[in-house]
Parts: C-alpha cells; structure tokens; sequence
C-alpha cells in the first residue's frame, strides 16, 4: 500500500486533502504529489506556498519548488519564479521536457509561459496588507527575521520501492529578493533514492542547505539506518555543526525501504501527516533531546 509523508498543520492538510482521493484511485505518487502541491500552492490561505503567501522585501512573490524521481534519481526545480502557478507542474517540466535540473527567475518564468501557463498576479489583498506593515514597522520587521514556516514538503513511497519526493514555497517571508532556500536544492529540500528511500526538509533553509540535510537523511539509510535514526542523526549533526539551526525549527522526514517513517526537529513543535495503510494520521515531533 502506498505511503505518503507532508508537512505541518494546515498546508498539510490540504495536500492531503488533494493527494489522497487520488493515492486511492490507485495514480502514480507523482501525480497525487503534484496535485498535492497544486492545491496547496492555489490556496490563498496558505502563508508560504504560492498565490497568497508573504512576498520578498520588495513586495513581490518568488516561488520555488522541486521534485525528484528515485527510481532513476532525475529532478528538476524552478527558483525564483514570479507570477507563475503551479511552480511544482514548472519543476516537473524541467524534469521531463529539459536535460537540465534547475531553471531560475525570469528564465524559469520565460519557460513556463512557452510551456504553456499563463502570467498571474499572486499578491492577494491580505499578502499586500501584511507587506504594507511589515515594511512601515521594525517591530514587525523584529518578528520576521528568521521567519521561515510552513514549506509543504511531501515524499511518497508506492509499489515494490518506488520513492518520489516534492517541496515547493515561497520561502523566508519578507526575503532579500533573489534570495533561495533548500526547497529546490535537490539534496537539500528533497531527496529520493529507491535503493535507500527519501527524504525531504522544511525550516530554515540555509541551515538545512549547508546540512545537505535530505541527502544526508537518505545517505543514513543507504548504511542500514531506520527512517527515524536517520532523521535523528541529521538533526543531531545540525546541533553540532551548526548553532544557527536553533533559531528557527528546522526539520528532516523520511521513508525507508521498510516502509517505516520518521522526522525530527532541531526546535520546536512540527506536526507530520503520514498516510499509511489506507489510513491518514496526524503527528507531533518535538524538539531532538540530545
Ligand atoms: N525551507 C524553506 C526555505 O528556507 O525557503
């Protein structure tokens, strides 16, 4: 029975909400993660995945998202994209329509518009208020450093060991504009390897990038770790190696070739929705004790 793993509380929710109907129609795990993250990037609710999330510092909404195969390891992401839904279809493009992984900015934009989507304004009214805010009050401004939340992240397992892994947001609110995360950093927001199992990331993205954090979750696996050690030996790696990864909730998940799942956190309270079995679950990982 497939096996799907998506991040925090809400946007998890609504991937779930898209994938599963679909997971139970019996659709290859690509397509159920796809139309996962479509939804999740069309909601206007959602803070960090597409229309409606909180824009760079100049006001203006860069997507960035990524999905990789494991069966072959071939990935493709976009970065930077402005004005383009759904970033993750743009990701799976590049994947499949282009011998190349990663397409940024007004290129990755440039593509999608030849591929077939069309130009869109994903400020809603609210993003604009709570921009217009920000920018007027450095107390406000205070809040927001480090404010990286709510990437929606997703790995699924299906059939004999199949794993596919996706992410995709709108990143650090308030960025510096052109500023990316892990999210489409294969290695860094995602991995999939179906000779060890997959891994994904949300947080901090610099911290969970200079980790490697996915790669490095997948690589515990290849050397006979279960999906929860493994998780647990790359936050704990953070910890050491990396002070910052403290100052925002930084999080790996993971799917083995057991079927066995895990995640872990740096700090703070992450809550994963596991589909398993036919049957959806919500859990809460908190804080890695030493
Ligand atoms: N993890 C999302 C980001 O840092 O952009």
């Amino acid at each position: 029975m497939p096996t799907l793993l998506a991040t925090w509380n809400e946007p998890g929710q609504v991937v779930m909400d898209a994938a599963v109907p679909l997971i139970r129609k019996g659709l290859p795990m690509v397509d159920c993660i796809e139309a996962g993250l479509t939804a999740a990037e069309d909601d206007p609710n959602l803070i960090a995945i597409g229309r409606g999330s909180l824009p760079n510092a100049d006001g203006e909404l860069e997507l960035d998202a990524s999905i990789m195969d494991g069966s072959d390891l071939s990935a493709g992401a976009v970065c930077a994209l402005r004005g383009i839904l759904p970033a993750i279809k743009v990701a799976r493009w590049v994947k499949e329509r282009t011998p190349h992984v990663m397409l940024a900015g007004d290129q990755a934009r440039r593509f999608a518009i030849e591929q077939g989507l069309k130009p869109q304004n994903l400020m809603t009214g609210e993003a604009v208020r709570r921009y217009d805010e920000w920018k007027d009050s450095p107390e406000i401004q205070e809040r927001y450093v480090h404010s990286v939340r709510d990437t929606v992240t997703m790995i699924g397992l299906e059939g004999s060991g199949h794993f596919t892994a996706a992410s995709s947001t709108s990143g650090w609110s308030f960025k510096l504009p052109g500023r990316v995360g892990d999210s489409p950093i294969i290695g860094a927001g995602i991995y999939a390897d179906d000779e060890a199992g997959a891994a994904g990331a949300t947080g901090l993205g610099e911290e969970l990038w200079k980790a490697c954090a996915s790669f490095r979750t997948v690589q515990n696996m290849k050397l006979g770790m279960s999906a929860q050690d493994a998780c647990e030996e790359t936050i704990r790696h953070m910890l050491r190696r990396q002070p910052h990864s403290i100052e925002n909730t930084c999080v790996v998940l993971a799917l083995d070739r057991n079927g066995n799942h895990g995640a872990a956190v740096t700090h703070g309270l992450f809550h994963l929705w596991v589909h398993k079995d036919g049957v959806t679950t919500v859990e809460e990982h908190a804080t890695l004790q030493p």
